[in-house]
């Protein structure tokens, strides 16, 4: 029944599986699912096409938070998923290279960036009925979400997972700078000063280094039946 809707928020460490984790749920429960780090690397993609990265990695935070409130980011749905449309442009494969990786920590940590997406991310959840991932979705985008996950795997687990991801996409990239890239993103997401990644007081954690993604969405779909019975 649509009254009984709710928010489910994710988050968690980059490449903890939380995305195939989100998906999987909202297609199984007809809800909308929303990548909200789509949404971070579609910015830092604008950044990088627009000459606001310099060549050491320097974002122009005010020239991108003049910006940021007329960069249009939506989703379109494709026979092969969900894809990322920056200004119009699919922008998926783009987005999900290892030079946006490499920048966008530092676009995500910036005040204006985040105030901007996360208006956007909570007008998604007006009509509930929706699975966010992300970062900050159960403590500041829906810090009243019914259902929050902390979806965490040990550095190395994630590094072989995005190693893996990239190869099917036909990209290049190795161990070493894929698991340097996944500390590095953990440690300034971590220690930013604006909405850090951290774990929502009443989020669940789930530690899935050692849980194949049957196992995964087995727990994903009894918390999820759990919450909505009891809420009724
Ligand atoms: O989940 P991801 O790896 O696609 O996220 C990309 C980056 O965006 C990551 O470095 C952290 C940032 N991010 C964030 O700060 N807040 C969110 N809600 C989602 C992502």
């Amino acid at each position: 029944m649509e009254q009984n809707k709710i928010i489910v928020a994710i988050d968690g460490y980059s490449s903890s599986g939380k995305s195939s984790m989100a998906k999987w749920l909202a297609s199984r429960i007809g809800y909308r699912y929303i990548d909200s780090g789509a949404m971070y690397r579609a910015v830092t993609l604008f950044a990088m096409d627009n000459g606001m990265i310099d060549s050491n990695g320097n974002v122009d935070a005010e020239a991108l938070g003049n910006e940021v409130d007329a960069i249009e980011i939506d989703f379109a749905i494709m026979p092969d998923g969900q894809h990322t449309l920056l200004n119009g442009a699919d922008v998926e494969r783009q987005i999900r290279s290892l030079e946006v990786s490499q920048h966008v920590s530092p676009v995500a940590a910036i005040p204006m960036i985040r105030k901007s997406l996360t208006r956007r991310q909570k007008e998604f959840g007006q009509q509930k009925g929706i699975v966010m991932d992300g970062r900050d979705i159960g403590t500041t985008v829906f810090p009243h979400a019914e259902m929050k996950v902390f979806v965490t795997a040990t550095p190395e687990t994630r590094a072989r997972r995005r190693l893996r991801e990239l190869e099917d996409k036909g990209m290049k990239a190795d161990y070493e700078s894929v698991l340097a890239n996944v500390i590095d993103r953990d440690h300034i997401d971590e220690t930013r000063a604006e909405s850090p990644l951290r774990k929502a007081a009443d989020a669940v954690v789930l530690d899935n280094s050692d849980m194949t993604p049957a196992m995964q969405q087995e727990w994903l779909l009894n918390l999820f039946n759990t919450i909505v019975c009891c809420k009724k």
